[in-house]
């Protein structure tokens, strides 16, 4: 069977996300939103404080393996610090070269180093010298920076280096988030390396995973904003690759949402700071009204609203069975 892959992504699906959706089910893998490696040996509090899955043997509380990503220029610093995180035995170590973000590439990091296969090298083959070779090793790339004139040579650069999988993320930087994904492009990429490789972008329902199969001819995929707007994607995906016929009732997968709703609220109401928690809610249903008309309705409704206590009444009006006890009002 496929191979479906939980996106990384900075600022929106963290350790409280990653739980919900890996509650639904359907991934085999999550990797963790990027730790940015600069010129020091970050302690190993930082990484346990991103990742808290570390402490349950990597794996989110409904057992899918994490895998813990790393972002950085300097194949040293990059050794040494997944060195350091080697130790706290993740289920795999992950570096990005994909990231557009101009604060990450002003440093050398993420995507711009798509411009120097011969340096992907030397930054793969340093980190792959310095973990156990237990530790599964992968990357993430895009296309390249603004054309795909390298995009093989970097692919290859990171196989050379070590790595035993890489996920495509079918777009160059120029091309930001904007559709549509290059899949064809996966396909080269499949043929130039003997490593597997994972096709990423533009997968937002189970039609769309079954064109970028076809295009991108494999079928394992990272799925990332399709996810996130979508819980119950990746069992549609498979349910759709079993041959069983797909469950067209959005309300009924509302149904089952609802109670996960309560979940995320709660582990949030315990990680933030009480004013952020209604933000990183809104931030979630903004997403998932291009799914359920429940969510769009409901983030009408929790938009304006900034205090905990009057969140926490609209989602129980709109049926979350919000837990009293450990509510975050009780909490404060
Ligand atoms: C808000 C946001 C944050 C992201 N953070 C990361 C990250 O930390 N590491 C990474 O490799 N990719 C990151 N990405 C890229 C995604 O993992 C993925 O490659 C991209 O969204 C394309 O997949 P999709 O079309 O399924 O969303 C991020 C994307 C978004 C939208």
């Amino acid at each position: 069977m496929a191979k479906l892959l939980l996106a990384p992504m900075e600022g929106l699906l963290d350790d409280v996300l990653r739980e919900v959706l890996t509650a639904v089910g359907g991934y085999d893998l999550a990797v963790s939103e990027f730790i940015r490696v600069s010129g020091n040996l970050l302690p190993r509090r930082v990484f346990r404080q991103r990742c808290p899955e570390l402490d349950r043997g990597s794996r989110t509380a409904a057992g899918t393996p994490l895998v813990v990503q790393l972002l950085g220029s300097d194949p040293t610093m990059l050794a040494e610090n997944a060195a350091q995180l080697a130790m706290l035995a993740p289920a795999g170590i992950d570096l990005n070269f994909g990231c557009p973000a101009p604060t990450v590439n002003r440093h050398g990091g993420g995507a711009t180093l798509l411009a120097d296969p011969e340096r992907l090298f030397s930054i793969c083959s340093a980190v792959r010298q310095a973990i156990p070779a237990a530790i599964p090793f992968t990357a993430k790339m895009r296309l390249g920076i603004s054309d795909t004139e390298k995009t093989l040579d970097c692919a290859r650069a990171l196989a050379a280096g070590g790595i035993v999988s890489l996920v495509v993320h079918a777009r160059t930087r120029a091309d930001g988030y904007r559709p549509p994904a290059h899949w064809e492009w996966v396909a080269r990429v499949r043929s130039a390396v003997s490593v597997p490789v994972v096709a990423n972008g533009e997968i937002w329902t189970a039609e769309d995973y079954r064109r970028c199969c076809v295009v991108s001819d494999g079928t394992d995929v990272m799925l990332g904003r399709g996810a996130v707007a979508d819980p119950f994607l990746a069992r549609r995906i498979r349910a759709q690759a079993a041959g069983e016929r797909l469950n067209v009732d959005r309300s009924a997968d509302w149904r089952e949402l609802q109670p996960l709703l309560d979940v995320f609220w709660q582990r949030i109401g315990a990680k933030v700071h009480p004013p952020h928690a209604p933000g990183r809610l809104k931030l979630w249903l903004n997403a998932l009204r291009r799914t359920f008309v429940e969510a769009d309705i409901l983030y009408q409704i929790v938009r304006p609203l900034r205090r905990v206590d009057e969140v926490e009444g609209a989602l129980r009006a709109h049926g979350v069975p919000i837990t009293p006890r450990a509510s975050l009002a009780a909490q404060r």
